[in-house]
This record gives C-alpha cells, sequence and structure tokens, in this order.
C-alpha cells in the first residue's frame, strides 16, 4: 500500500506591499517561517496594471540567504554594489546569493503589459552566512524543460526531477539545502507521481487551476500552499487542468533570527548586520 507524504497544512497567500509599492501576495512568510525551513518566504506578483508594479524595488540589502526570482512575463532589471547588470524575463531565473551582504535594485524595464512571477527566499546554513555574496542570470533557453508521457510539461529549475520515467537535472544545483524548484503545468485529468529527497521539507503552491494530492480527502484551489510531510510519496493529479510550483529542501534546524532583509542565527548577528550596514561595511 502507499504511503503518501501528509498534508500536514494548508496556507492562503496574504495580500502585501513591498518594495517602493509593489503589489503583492505573501503566500508565506514572516512570524513561524521556521516550519517552511530551509524557505523563509514566498511572494507572488502579477498584475496587468503598472500602478501595481511600476515603483519596483529600489536599492536595498540583503544578508545571510538567497533569493531565487523567476519570472513568468514581463521584463525587470537587477543591478547590484558588484557591478551585475541583468535583464529578467519571461522564464527566466535569477538566483542571487546575497551572503554576507548585496545591496540591489529590481526595476521594471516596462511600462505597461503584464508583470507576472515569484521570489523565494531560501536560507543559507550559519557556516555561508558571511561569505562572498554572488548572482546568476539564468536565461528562459537555459532552462531544462521536459514533457512527460501524459503531456505535463515540467520546468525543472533547480534540484533533480524524477518521477520514476524520466530523470532532468535542474539549471541549479545548491549544497547543503538541496533546493529542488519545478514548475509543473497539468493538462486536464494528468497525474504525476515526482520522487523527492526523504526528509525535504515539501511545498506545494497552486498558482493556476486546481489539484488533488494521493492521501488528501479535498481538493487544493488555486492561490493555496501545501505544506507536506518528510517523506513518503507524492501524487499531484487535476481534473480540469492546473499550474504548481513544487518546492522542496533539505531543512537547516538552525535558530532563525530575522530583521527585515537580513536573516541570521541570532539577535548579536543581527545588531551586527544593522551596525555594518550603517557604516556602509555590508558589502565590505
Ligand atoms: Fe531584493
Amino acid at each position: 500500500m502507499t504511503t503518501f507524504r501528509k498534508v500536514l497544512s494548508i496556507h492562503t497567500g496574504q495580500p502585501a506591499s513591498d518594495g517602493a509599492g509593489v503589489k503583492l501576495t505573501r503566500v508565506f512568510g514572516g512570524p513561524g517561517v521556521e516550519q517552511f525551513d530551509p524557505f523563509l518566504m514566498l511572494d507572488e506578483f502579477g498584475s496587468d496594471q503598472p500602478d501595481d508594479y511600476i515603483a519596483g524595488f529600489p536599492p536595498h540589502p540583503h544578508r545571510g540567504f538567497e533569493t531565487v526570482t523567476y519570472m513568468l512575463e514581463g521584463r525587470m532589471r537587477h543591478e547590484d554594489h558588484m557591478g551585475n547588470v541583468g535583464l529578467l524575463q519571461g522564464g527566466g531565473v535569477q538566483w542571487m546569493t546575497a551572503a554576507r551582504g548585496i545591496i540591489h535594485s529590481e526595476m521594471p524595464e516596462q511600462e505597461q503589459g503584464v508583470m507576472r512571477g515569484f521570489q523565494l527566499w531560501l536560507n543559507l546554513p550559519g557556516k555561508n552566512k558571511l561569505m562572498d555574496a554572488s548572482y546568476q542570470d539564468i536565461q528562459p533557453e537555459h532552462i531544462p524543460r521536459l514533457t512527460t508521457a501524459n503531456g505535463i510539461e515540467v520546468v525543472v529549475i533547480a534540484g533533480q526531477f524524477d518521477d520514476g520515467q524520466m530523470q532532468q537535472a535542474g539549471a541549479v544545483q545548491r549544497p547543503d539545502t538541496e533546493p529542488q524548484y519545478f514548475d509543473l503545468h497539468l493538462p486536464a485529468g494528468a497525474s504525476i507521481s515526482p520522487r523527492l529527497p526523504d526528509g525535504h521539507r515539501a511545498l506545494l503552491y497552486v498558482y493556476e487551476g486546481e489539484v488533488a494530492i494521493g492521501g488528501c480527502p479535498q481538493t487544493v484551489a488555486a492561490s493555496r500552499l501545501v505544506r507536506l510531510g518528510e517523506d513518503g510519496e507524492l501524487r499531484i493529479e487535476s481534473a480540469a487542468g492546473a499550474r504548481v510550483l513544487l518546492i522542496a529542501g533539505k531543512p537547516l534546524h538552525e535558530p532563525i533570527v530575522q530583521y527585515g532583509p537580513f536573516v541570521m542565527n541570532s539577535r548579536e548577528e543581527i545588531e551586527q548586520a544593522l551596525r555594518d550596514f550603517r557604516d556602509d561595511r555590508l558589502t565590505a
């Protein structure tokens, strides 16, 4: 008999505003974030109203974690203190390891049309929080995609996709947290059973349509995040079609102390980050 990963909880995103006034949905983040370890936050943004996104994210700092921006539609320009300039566009990913410190801006490179995507925050282990910052832009053509025999399109952003029939390494591999990040497009009536490493925290975010999850009697509607148990099988099916993010990672089990864009292991380290930022030494 199949043992499915348990559905531990289902979360609904909350409307929020960030940067200079960008409207978004905070799927999770803030108090109680330990239950999502090693992830710290997931934001969804999506609008065809320029007023919702045009203000962008002017220069701001980060320390102690990684940010992963996955664009579905639109164009966003990144600039940082290291001199990196990158254009992030539909289907592309920006993977930024803030570590010791980064100061960057993320500004729309469009005045109209749709801007749509996600930003995920991934924690770093304490031993890596003060390493040098790094950054990579991954263009859409460099992100592996596959289509399963039953027509499910899979975008393999990070980790190793394996459904028992097809295997595909993602565009990014990271040590310690071993993040798995897949975007799954399920046509009506299709099902899929992706294998995830035992012990990984697994999250499923439905951003279009509705899915059923093996072992769970209720269906999961759009804009809901499912937090799954750390072992067992996962089966996702959709009667009418759906698009979902499947995200998993190895928990760090370290203390999380967050103050805005700084995420460290202790209050002392946060106070040090604030002093470093004030003294212009965050990135030194
Ligand atoms: Fe940022």
